[in-house]
C-alpha cells in the first residue's frame, strides 16, 4: 500500500491536491484542489448525484444555504453538544484532542510530544463562528454549518409538498461543511473545510430497520461502482454505547486507508429526533399526513453521510500502483475510467502532425474528458499519463497520414493496437460503458 507522504508528493507534483495558501506558509486543516483533483472530485459527486438523484424517482435534490438561521444549530444540538474535550502542553503549547491521547499519557498528564505537563481537558465547540450584519452583537453570532443534513430537516415541508412524493421519499444534498476540528490530520482525511454528499430518507418509524438495511447495501455498492477494491472495504456496525443519543442504529462504510481502517460514511437511522426537534423549537409543524390511511406522523429518517474528500482520498490511494517495466519503475493510477480525471490523451508523434492530432482531440473533447499533450518523448508522455491514471492515450504518427488510423495504448496492460480515427468515438464508448 502507497504511504501517505508518496501519495501527498504525487497529489502535489501531478495537480490533484495542493495545501491551501501556500506562498504564505500554509493554513493547517485547508486544502486546495489543482486541475485534475477538481475533475476527480466532480467526478466522485457526479457518481453520487446519479445514483442518489437522477437514476430514482424517490430521492429529490436541494442546494442550501451555508449559514442558516442560529436557530437551527440549537434544535440540533450543535450550539450545547458539538464539542471535543481539548488538552494544551504547558511547555511545548501544543494542543490536542483529550480522546486522541494514548491512554497512558492521558492519565499521566503528560504531553504525547515532548512529556511536559498537560492543562486540564476542557470543552471546545467545533462549529465556526462568524457575524451576520453591520453590528458585532450577541444576536449577529451565526455558524458555517458543521453539515449540511440540517437544511434537509428544516426544509423538509416545504420540499415535501413542491416535489408531491408521498413518503417513503428522500432529500439528497451536496455542499460544503466547516468544523474547526482540534488536530486535522491525515491530509485531506480530517480537515476543517471539507464536502459532504448527504441523503435524508424519510419514512414511517415501523419500516425504518428495512430502510436502513436497504441504505447500507445500496452505499457499500456505491463505493464498489467507483473501481474501489472491494477487499480494502468495510462495513462497520456500531455498538450501542456508541451511537448518538437519537440514533437507533448506525454502520460506517471503512476503507483500508494508509493510516488505518478508518470511516467513510455512515449510515444512521436517526429516527424522529430531528424532525421533532425542529418542531419543537420553531414551533412550526413538519408532521406528514397519509391520506390513504388518514394517519398523521412525524416520519423516522435514515440518514448516508458521505465525505467527497475522504472518498477522493480513498480513490486515490486505492488508485496507486507501482510496476517494475524493463528494469524501470512504472508509477501508475488506476483509476476506473467512469471517475478518471482525463479519459483519454491523444498525441502528435512529431511537432508536424500537430495540427491533425489536435482534431481528434477537438472531436474526442465534445464526448470525453481529453486531453492534448505535444511536450516530450512518447514514452515521457506515457509515464505522465500513467501516473495521473489516463485509461487511454491515442498517437497519431506518420502512417496516420495514409491509412487514416490511429494507435491506442491502454494504461493497465500497456498494450497498443491499431484502430481507424472514424472508430476512435465507439470504441471508447465501448470500453467505457463497462464501468456505467
Ligand atoms: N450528518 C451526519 C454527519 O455529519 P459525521 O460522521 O460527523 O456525520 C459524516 O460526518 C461524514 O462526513 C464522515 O463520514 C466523513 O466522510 C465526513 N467528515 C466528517 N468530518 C470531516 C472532516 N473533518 N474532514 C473531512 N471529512 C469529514
Amino acid at each position: 500500500m502507497v504511504d501517505m507522504d508518496t501519495l501527498v508528493s504525487l497529489c502535489k507534483r501531478r495537480g490533484f491536491i495542493f495545501q491551501s495558501s501556500e506562498i504564505y506558509g500554509g493554513i493547517n486543516g485547508f486544502w486546495d484542489f489543482g486541475p485534475l483533483g477538481v475533475e476527480l472530485k466532480r467526478r466522485i459527486k457526479e457518481s453520487w448525484w446519479k445514483k442518489m438523484v437522477r437514476e430514482r424517482d424517490d430521492v429529490v435534490g436541494i442546494d442550501t444555504s451555508i449559514i442558516a438561521h442560529p436557530q437551527t444549530w440549537v434544535a440540533s444540538g450543535h450550539v450545547d453538544s458539538f464539542r471535543d474535550p481539548m488538552v494544551d502542553c504547558k511547555s511545548c503549547k501544543r494542543r490536542f484532542r483529550a480522546d486522541d491521547m494514548p491512554e497512558s499519557k492521558n492519565a499521566k498528564g503528560k504531553c504525547p510530544e515532548c512529556n511536559g505537563d498537560l492543562t486540564e481537558a476542557r470543552q471546545f465547540n467545533l462549529m465556526f463562528q462568524t457575524n451576520v450584519g453591520a453590528e458585532v452583537s450577541k444576536t449577529s453570532t451565526a455558524y458555517l454549518r458543521p453539515e449540511t443534513c440540517q437544511s434537509i430537516f428544516t426544509q423538509f415541508k416545504n420540499v415535501q409538498i413542491v416535489s408531491r412524493k408521498k413518503i417513503p421519499f428522500g432529500i439528497a444534498q451536496i455542499g460544503k461543511a466547516f468544523r474547526n476540528e482540534i488536530t486535522p490530520r491525515n491530509f485531506i482525511f480530517r480537515s476543517r473545510e471539507f464536502e459532504q454528499m448527504e441523503m435524508e430518507f424519510f419514512c414511517h418509524s415501523d419500516e425504518s430497520s428495512k430502510w436502513f438495511e436497504y441504505w447500507v447495501s445500496e452505499r457499500f455498492n456505491w463505493f464498489k461502482s467507483l473501481g474501489i477494491k472491494e477487499d480494502k472495504l468495510k462495513l462497520r456496525k456500531h455498538k450501542k454505547d456508541e451511537l448518538a443519543h437519537y440514533a437507533k442504529a448506525c454502520t460506517d462504510v471503512e476503507y483500508d486507508m494508509p493510516f488505518g481502517t478508518s470511516e467513510m460514511e455512515g449510515i444512521a437511522d436517526r429516527s424522529t429526533y430531528d424532525l421533532n426537534q425542529h418542531m419543537k423549537v420553531s414551533g412550526k409543524d413538519l408532521a406528514y399526513f397519509n391520506e390513504a390511511t388518514k394517519e398523521r406522523f412525524v416520519p423516522a429518517v435514515i440518514e448516508t453521510s458521505v465525505g467527497v474528500d475522504r472518498t477522493c482520498l480513498a480513490v486515490l490511494a486505492d488508485a496507486y500502483r507501482e510496476e517494475e517495466v524493463k528494469d524501470e519503475k512504472r508509477v501508475v493510477m488506476g483509476f476506473s475510467p467512469a471517475i478518471a480525471p482525463i479519459q483519454v490523451a491523444v498525441f502528435p508523434l512529431s511537432a508536424k502532425l500537430a495540427d491533425k492530432a489536435k482534431t481528434i482531440h477537438l472531436e474526442l473533447q465534445k464526448h470525453f474528458a481529453s486531453e492534448f499533450d505535444s511536450v516530450g518523448s512518447i514514452g515521457k508522455r506515457y509515464r505522465r499519463h500513467d501516473e495521473v491514471g489516463t485509461p487511454y492515450c491515442v498517437t497519431y504518427d506518420f502512417q496516420s497520414e495514409e491509412d487514416h488510423s490511429v494507435t491506442i495504448r491502454d494504461r493497465d496492460t500497456m498494450e497498443q493496437e491499431r484502430i481507424p480515427i472514424d472508430n476512435l468515438k465507439e470504441y471508447l464508448n465501448k470500453n467505457f460503458s463497462k464501468f456505467d
